[in-house]
């Protein structure tokens, strides 16, 4: 990164249409090389090593008037059109804002203070390894409050988030209790019940709950959703649910569990193939 304070930057995840690869490599040749020739300041293209159509595009600008300049740029714009067509792109760091030093001491804060609850996530996911693999939490082990936690992503026991968000579900007419855990890019999670109602047609699914409510808190990339419900046979998402989480959350990894054991692992994509989105419109 730039050592001067002047120095912007913006990462944008970019999830490659399979088949548009080596028009995405010309594309990102070509925005690289426009960036120096036009003195904005530098782009790189960095493959998830897990995912191999899925980028980092790191922008680095001399200042924020370069960067908006380069966003203002018709050349810049034409080779973002095309990108568009070619690859879904998820903003992460908006690199023109400039750092606000008030928001940066409350993010600190906010760490901490969930650094202390993840104290009480430790103990509790120990927990869950008795012999039977019940969730025998009650009494003053129950974990009340938020269900916010930070990690390192793929560490979490997502799972066991799921089953404890499935103990909140309203679900008094059709007595199927799901609960979903979505993990965040940062290694937040947010978990969802499903919520019924007497009109029934009302009723939000567990994994939909999860995301509007992370959506509702700025939360914008997404890595992994487990969904729990008590039954042998693993509970998938939804239609409806499938479209939302490829829409907010992309290619997810969806883990399927019951109160006892994992069920199965899947890619979005492959439970919801040939998906409408925003490319199409
Ligand atoms: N349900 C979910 O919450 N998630 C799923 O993946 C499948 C179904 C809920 C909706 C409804 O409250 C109940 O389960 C029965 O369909």
């Amino acid at each position: 990164m730039s050592s001067s304070d002047a120095g912007r930057l913006s990462v944008a995840l970019v999830d490659v249409t399979p088949g548009r690869e080596a028009e995405f490599t010309t594309l990102a040749t070509a925005f690289e090389a426009l960036l120096i020739r036009k003195e904005y300041g530098r782009a790189e293209m960095i493959r998830d090593e897990g995912q191999p159509l899925r980028f980092y595009a790191v922008r680095r600008w001399h200042d924020a008037s370069s960067a908006e300049h380069c966003h203002g740029d018709p050349e810049v714009q034409a080779l973002t059109a095309r990108l568009y067509q070619i690859a879904r792109v998820t903003h992460v760091v908006n690199g023109v804002r400039k750092a606000d030093p008030l928001r940066l001491m409350l993010d600190d804060r906010r760490a901490r203070v969930e650094a202390d609850r993840r104290t009480g996530f430790e103990r509790r996911v120990r927990d869950t390894g008795n012999p039977d693999g019940s969730d025998r939490r009650s009494g003053k082990d129950r974990r009340l409050g938020p269900r916010r936690l930070r990690d390192r992503p793929g560490e979490i026991d997502l799972i066991a988030a799921a089953r404890r968000a499935r103990e909140f579900a309203e679900a008094a007419y059709s007595h199927f209790k799901v609960g979903a855990a979505l993990e965040t890019v940062d290694g937040t999670v947010v978990s969802g019940c499903n919520i019924e109602n007497a009109t029934y047609g009302l009723t939000v699914c567990a994994e939909r709950v999860a995301m509007f409510k992370a959506l509702s808190e700025g939360h914008r990339v997404f890595t992994r959703i487990a969904v729990v419900a008590d039954t042998e046979a693993p509970t998938p998402p939804c239609g409806a649910c499938r479209q939302i989480l490829w829409e907010f959350g992309g290619n997810l990894e969806v883990e399927l569990a019951n109160l006892k054991e994992k069920k199965g692992t899947h890619r979005l994509k492959d439970l919801l193939p040939m998906p409408f989105d925003a490319r199409l419109l």
